[in-house]
């Protein structure tokens, strides 16, 4: 029997893990704390695509001192759900970082190995600090030491999809995070 693709892509999700409300509530809170963190700074919020975008679109509004933006692409994941371990910059910074304070803004950290990699390049571009921002933890994956300046959620051992967070570049329109149905990782492509 063929699988036909849902209508609403919230028919594909088994369990809301964090509701849109909490987010918006973690989300103002956090962007209250930098505010107050960074005051005085030359801050640049770095977003990682695509996943951290709805995250950082959400997090600079509610941030009320001066700030500029930027964006990297990377990847580690490929198509799957399993870490390679590989990690390259797929689309670089715009500007320089030397004498700034970056702060990464990140969807998740699952195995620490893309923001491991990502903080040691950008810290040998002599930027005044590096930071990272994420909206989710998930520590018990971990393989390289990171742990994030500023986190949303800590959340178990699950992959999970919505609020930028994707599965093969899925669901990232969901507004809240949340547990794909079983079914989902069956679907052919
Ligand atoms: P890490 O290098 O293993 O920490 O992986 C970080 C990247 O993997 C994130 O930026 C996400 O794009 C992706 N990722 C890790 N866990 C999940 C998940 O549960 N759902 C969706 N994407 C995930
Ligand atoms: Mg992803």
């Amino acid at each position: 029997m063929s699988v036909q693709p849902s209508t609403h892509v919230i028919d594909d999700i088994q369990e809301v893990l964090i509701s849109k409300e909490q987010i918006e509530a973690k989300v103002a809170e956090m962007g209250g704390i930098i505010s107050r963190e960074y005051e005085g700074r030359d801050l640049l919020l770095v977003c990682i695509l695509k996943g951290a975008l709805v995250f950082m679109s959400d997090l600079m509004r509610c941030i009320s001192i001066p700030l500029s933006i930027d964006t990297m692409a990377v990847t580690s994941y490929g198509a799957s759900t399993v870490s390679s371990g590989v990690v390259k910059i797929i689309k670089d910074l715009d500007v320089p970082i030397e004498g700034r304070h970056v702060l990464i803004v990140e969807d998740i950290v699952d195995t620490g190995l893309t923001l491991n990699y990502l903080v040691s390049a950008l810290k040998n571009r002599k930027p005044a600090s590096v930071k990272i921002c994420t909206l989710l933890d998930k520590p018990d994956r971990r393989k390289a030491p990171v742990t994030p300046d500023y986190n949303g959620f800590v959340i178990p051992d699950k992959f999970v999809v919505g609020y930028g967070l994707d599965y093969r570049e899925k669901y990232r329109n969901l507004p809240f995070v949340g547990v794909p149905k079983d079914y989902v990782w069956n679907e052919e492509h």
